[in-house]
């Protein structure tokens, strides 16, 4: 069989360890696999990581261009970031015929449709098991192990860097800032951190995750994404009374009448749920097939090898198709359909509620804020107050039963009028 020859573009931290795991097993994909796959050119900017990779015979350079004129080349696997650059590259590589394989979740949920045309176009592929759960293979996945099923909903904890902070807030009563300051230095967040805090990063594989379930492309701008920076001290100290823990979920659900619910926004997890336990910088997917039930995928969804192990999966994917005579095995109707998916509002969805208010400890406090509930047609589970804080106000935490939350959102707005409330309420969603 004729050599498959691939080439990288970026090999920071996940190309090196792609680098690295080429080197290790180029010799198994060739003997064991009878796929005659090898790394023939490398590229990136900075020169000095081809001194510290085992780059073997790769011939190492700056310029992309390198890359893309070398015919003998058919997979080019970018791993650079950000949706300028890497896009141009992913591009001009599919025009040229070549199958792109990426771990870039921004680049496929802002620009899925543009990239996955281009491959149509040039009768080649796009992989990118990677730029979702690192090396958890959920794509793979839903797209193959699972095909059987109408994926009913999906709830992960999908960001290394939000579910560390959480689980150490937990766990050592520390300070946001102080923690964040940790996972940069461990290297799980991403260049920019608001991604991640903000909820975005997490949107980001939300909406290639539901584009995939739901067969039509979600745009990364139709998920809801409300980040962990407001979660505070008192919410972790109240959340643990009640036995409960707070994660950054993104939730996907197929609704009855065909619209779909993706959304990603700190959530209170009983303790004894399944996902409650998943800690640090661990993700996990829990799925729910209609034919298999529920499916859990759990691991370490960034870092160097982690995430290489995934690239490569679609490396020889990609190498088998070719070897096949099929470069299109699995197609990515998903990213070329016209249908359009209809996202259901936040506004719309019901569940049961979490709600912290800092009012004053005044008479006739406690009978308002049940009142305003009872207008909205609002049924409360529990309530606690707390005791005074130093300057006198006190936190009521009201659990409800299910409701909508715009009857949750209507009735704070009023609530929030009065002279007695102290700070902005929190509110957070309960996830049974
Ligand atoms: N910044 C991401 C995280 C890693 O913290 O999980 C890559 O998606």
């Amino acid at each position: 069989m004729q050599e498959i020859r691939a080439g990288l573009v970026g090999a920071g931290t996940v190309g090196g360890g792609v680098v690295k795991i080429f080197s290790k097993k180029g010799g198994y994909f060739n003997t064991e696999l009878a796929l005659p796959i090898r790394l023939v050119r490398i590229v990136d900017k900075d020169r000095g990581c081809f001194e510290r990779l085992p780059v073997n015979d790769a011939v190492c350079s700056t310029d992309f261009n390198d890359i893309l004129s070398d015919d003998t080349i058919s997979i080019v696997i970018e791993l650079v970031g950000g949706t300028t650059f890497a896009k141009k590259v992913v591009l001009d590589a599919l025009n040229r015929k070549k199958h792109v394989i990426t771990a870039n979740k921004a680049l496929i949920a802002e620009h899925g449709p543009e990239i996955f045309e281009a491959a149509q176009n040039n009768g080649v592929s796009v992989y990118f098991e990677a730029s979702v759960g690192g090396g958890m293979p959920v794509i793979k996945s839903i797209r193959e192990g699972l095909v059987g099923n109408a994926i009913k909903s999906v709830k992960t904890i999908i960001n290394g860097t939000c579910n560390y902070i959480l689980t150490r807030m937990f766990a050592e009563g520390l300070a946001f800032d102080d923690v964040l300051k940790e996972a940069q230095a461990r290297g799980y967040a991403e260049a920019d951190p608001t991604l991640d805090i903000g909820g975005g990063d997490t949107g980001h594989k939300v909406a290639i995750l539901s584009s995939i379930i739901a067969g039509g492309y979600i745009p990364y701008e139709k998920i809801f994404c409300e980040g962990i920076t407001s979660v505070s001290k008192d919410d972790i100290e109240c959340a643990q009374e009640l036995g409960y823990t707070i994660k950054l979920l993104g939730i996907i659900k197929q609704t009855d009448n065909h619209t779909v619910d993706a959304r990603v926004h700190p959530v209170m997890l009983r303790t004894d749920h399944i996902l409650a336990s998943v800690s640090y910088e661990f993700n996990a997917v829990l799925l729910e097939g209609d034919s298999v039930g529920p499916v859990l995928l759990y691991g370490k969804g960034a870092g160097e090898m982690a995430t290489a192990s995934a690239v490569m999966s679609d490396v020889i994917d990609v190498a088998r198709n070719i070897a096949s005579g099929h470069p299109e095995r699995i197609p990515m109707d998903y990213y070329r359909s016209q249908r359009e998916i209809e996202i259901l509002a936040v506004e719309e969805i019901t569940g049961r509620y979490y709600v912290r208010f800092t009012v004053a400890d005044q008479p006739g406090v406690l009978s308002d804020l049940t009142e305003q509930f009872c207008k909205q047609s609002i049924s409360i589970a529990s309530l606690v107050q707390r005791e005074q804080h130093e300057d006198e106000s006190v936190t009521v935490i009201i659990l409800t039963h299910s409701s909508s939350e715009r009857s949750i959102r209507a009735a704070i707005a009023e609530i929030e009028k009065a002279d007695y409330v102290c700070k902005k309420t929190q509110v957070i969603r309960i996830e049974d």
